[in-house]
């Protein structure tokens, strides 16, 4: 009984939590906003948003903005989910996957059953330790990042940042899922961090993106849509490989014409 109440409590604490991040989601077009948060084994916690596209079916879901923030962040000790609505069966099987199984206590809240749950404590900072400061070291620490790709299906890691105009960086890597219509390129991924904890795009700086095992990488049609309807006149780097400089663009030269409502 004791052990009810306490569980009973934390979602509340939960479950308030995804009510205050909800209102970062960007919903322009249905105007229904949705979130979650990712609890972890130390009580901090990772939020995550629904982030709409003009280009409707390249909507960015909680769950999928969360989990690859996670995985960009190294911090993949997930001990329980909270949602602002009850997931649909793809993400239940893929809780599934992660060990977290639905609650009795409601169909918004899913967790380990092995491990006691800490009590929330406070989010987790999704920057890299470091500042930039000079645009060349961009794609180096891009390059470090991309060792946190999950990519066991292409085995083609990405890193990427995004500065901030105070010099931290976000870091985003690809995140690949069983299910392929559910992975994410790295900067889909730094970009939904960004949205979920509130960075307005106004303070975002420069994009550096490294795809290590290609010297002539560069953002997929996705990605430069994405990053069009925040910040079209945002300057992207791109990793050239050890021995030639970076090639620095604009996401609105990388995608002229771009399709945008209103
Ligand atoms: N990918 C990115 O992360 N960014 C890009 O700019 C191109 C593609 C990822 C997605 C997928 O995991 C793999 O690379 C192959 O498409």
């Amino acid at each position: 009984m004791i052990h009810e109440m306490a569980v009973t409590d934390l979602q509340e604490q939960l479950r308030k939590l995804v009510r205050d991040v909800k209102s970062r989601a960007y919903v322009p077009y249905s105007k229904r906003p949705e979130a979650v948060v990712l609890l972890l084994s130390d009580g901090a916690w990772i939020p995550g948003v629904r982030v709409e596209s003009a280009s409707f079916s390249l909507t960015i879901p909680p769950f999928q903005n969360a989990w690859t923030t996670a995985v960009a962040l190294n911090r993949r000790d997930i001990v329980a989910v909270v949602f602002s609505k009850p997931p649909d069966s793809g993400t239940r099987a893929f809780l599934e996957d992660l060990e977290l199984s639905l609650s009795a206590q409601g169909a918004d809240l899913f967790a380990k059953q092995s491990v006691a749950l800490p009590v929330p404590d406070a989010p987790v900072m999704p920057f890299l330790s470091e500042r930039l400061t000079v645009s060349h070291q961009g794609v180096l620490l891009a390059r470090e990042v991309a060792a946190r790709a999950l990519a066991p299906y292409s085995r083609f890691p990405v890193g990427c940042l995004l500065q901030l105009e105070d010099g931290r960086c976000i870091p985003g890597v690809n995140v690949e899922h069983p299910d392929w219509t559910r992975t994410l390129c790295a900067e889909r991924n730094a970009l939904g961090t960004a949205i979920s904890y509130g960075i307005a795009p106004s303070v975002w700086q420069a994009m550096f993106l490294s795809c290590v095992s290609d010297t002539r990488g560069t953002p997929c049609g996705a990605c430069r849509q994405l990053l069009a309807e925040h910040r079209p006149d945002l300057p992207v780097w791109m990793d050239r490989g050890l021995e030639n400089p970076p090639v620095l663009s604009r996401v609105d030269y990388l995608l002229p014409g771009f399709f945008m409502l209103q």
